[in-house]
């Protein structure tokens, strides 16, 4: 299916209970028609050696080929003490290396993300948000989805029951949709 779009998702918890790995789950059962969100784990990728940066380990050459063959990134954060987990950064400080080298460049991305704490992750998706702008990552701004009071919203199976969250995650891919149709016409037109 050729004109299927295309989002990688990432979430940034390797727990297997995770609230973040279940908001991806649900962001795949309501991605709207045409649109196919994969999942990429990031267990089992090291810890970064700019060392190795030229030849790096074959999950992150898979990695960066799957972010590179995807129309857009979706990115599922959890919040580590108000910020992103640390092997969240380290799968993105992978794959935007070497230098020069970045899969991130010009992919745009959606943010979301679920904590149990009262401001759902948001203090984790405003440094991801960060991070987006030195990977050249246009970010879609609105709606942001911060799951808060995460236990209350998901059941014992890992499905998110909560309507209204679902709904706006299906509303968070619509939209890195249309950035990403927006920024491809933008740059034709710029370089007609
Ligand atoms: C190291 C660590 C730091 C945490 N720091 C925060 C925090 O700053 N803010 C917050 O809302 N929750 C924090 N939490 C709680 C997480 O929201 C909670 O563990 C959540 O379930 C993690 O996401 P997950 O279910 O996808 O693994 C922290 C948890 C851990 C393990």
């Amino acid at each position: 299916m050729a004109d299927t779009f295309t989002i990688l998702g990432i979430a940034g918890s390797l727990r297997a209970a995770s609230y973040n790995k279940a908001a991806l789950r649900a962001a795949v059962e309501v991605a709207p028609q045409g649109v196919r969100i994969d999942t990429f784990d990031i267990a089992d990728i090291p810890g970064f050696n700019q060392d190795k940066e030229r030849e790096p380990p074959a999950k992150v050459a898979e990695l960066k080929q799957r972010i590179r063959a995807a129309d857009a990134v979706l990115f599922v954060t959890p919040e580590y003490n108000y910020s992103i987990p640390g092997v969240l950064k380290n799968a993105i400080d992978w794959a935007s290396r070497p230098y020069g080298d970045s899969a991130w460049t010009g992919k745009p991305a959606a943010v979301m993300g679920a904590s149990v704490g009262m401001l759902g992750s948001a203090r984790a998706q405003y440094h991801l948000r960060q991070c987006c702008v030195f990977l050249d990552m246009p970010a879609v701004n609105q709606p942001e989805v911060m799951i808060a009071n995460a236990a209350r919203r998901f059941d014992a199976n890992g499905r998110l029951t909560d309507e209204t969250t679902r709904a706006l995650i299906g509303q968070l891919i619509a939209a890195l949709v249309r950035l990403t149709h927006t920024m491809r016409g933008t740059r034709q037109s710029a370089a007609a």
